[in-house]
């Protein structure tokens, strides 16, 4: 293994302490430079970076955050399971040239005595709200932690978790939060599995299975590019597909309107397919904008 930094590797400064993040950033903002914010959990993997590269790109300061965040997950999913593989991280943000990394203790965000939280926007009650009782409250008064003790210009998420960026994005609406949101596209593995740090969890043949959902939003892609127009018929579709690739504890398979997260009963521009689905104990989601273009990995 060639363990030698590529030549224009850098080595990002690792903080844990918010005043310490404070002071770092400050030199910044004084001399003008713009900020942008790349929120994670770790276990970092390709598309991650690609929200990275796109903040390296387009902004002065890069901040990558690491924490897994207690209030997102619910008892019984998987929080002290979640992978944590910090030296690994550390050295892709080193590789996608990350200025610094926020990684605080739980303490740092959540002191004794915590107790104010975000009542998260309408886009959160269906779907993962359904399912994940409390995960956004969750997402949502950390996101906006992260985005005042940053007090980025520009925070970069995926279209990944794409009821997520809604939710934010109404969030920073809603509340006049003085910064963008970018939400950049979903990378996927080279068959089309859209890239999870809960991938790992999969054996090999839950990995096999998993290529379910990818051929399952590509169906409902096709026959709409073909001129299906019914939300139910494509709806169904996927279902199958899903079924017959042996994934059979679905949560959900839908089209919805992108704006308000509301089942579409018929395609329009604005029409998104979104799947939830156990694979093993596994909870993968994936999604793709349902027009006339095919989906591709
Ligand atoms: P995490 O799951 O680590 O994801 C961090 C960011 O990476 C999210 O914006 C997510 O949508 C994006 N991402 C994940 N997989 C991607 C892929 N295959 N392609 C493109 N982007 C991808 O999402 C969270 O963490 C947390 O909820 C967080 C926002 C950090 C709050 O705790």
């Amino acid at each position: 293994m060639n363990n030698t930094p590529s030549p224009n590797a850098h080595v990002p400064h690792v903080v844990s302490d918010r005043a310490e993040l404070r002071q770092v950033l400050q030199a910044a903002r004084q001399s003008g430079q713009s900020i942008g914010l790349v929120p994670t959990m770790g276990a970092l993997h390709e598309g991650h970076l690609s929200l990275v590269r796109r903040s390296v790109a387009e902004c002065d300061i890069t901040v990558v955050t690491i924490f897994v965040n207690p209030t997102q997950f619910g008892p019984q999913e998987d929080f002290s399971r979640y992978p944590r593989t910090m030296d690994h991280d550390l050295q892709l943000l080193r590789e996608a040239r990350a200025d610094l990394v926020f990684a605080p203790v739980a303490e740092a965000i959540y002191p004794e005595g915590f107790s104010t939280y975000v009542e998260p926007p309408n886009v959160a009650h269906p779907l993962d709200g359904q399912s994940r009782p409390g995960h956004f409250r969750g997402v949502v008064t950390v996101v906006l932690k992260l985005f005042h003790l940053v007090d980025a210009d520009v925070a970069y998420f995926g279209q990944k978790d794409f009821q997520q960026s809604r939710v934010i994005e109404e969030m920073v609406r809603d509340l006049d939060l003085p910064l963008r949101i970018e939400v950049c596209p979903i990378i996927r593995e080279a068959d089309g599995l859209a890239m999870s740090s809960r991938n790992r969890y999969l054996s090999p043949q839950e990995r096999e299975r998993s290529l379910s959902l990818y051929r399952a939003l590509q169906r409902a892609s096709t026959l709409a590019g073909q001129g299906e127009r019914c939300g139910r018929t494509l709806c169904d579709e996927m279902h199958a597909t899903l079924l017959a690739g042996g994934i059979t504890n679905i949560d959900y398979a839908t089209l919805v309107d992108s704006r308000t997260l509301q089942p579409a009963d018929q395609v329009t521009d604005d029409t998104f397919a979104l799947i939830a689905a156990y694979v093993g104990t596994t909870r993968l989601i994936d999604n793709c904008r349902i027009d006339r273009k095919p989906l591709t990995p």
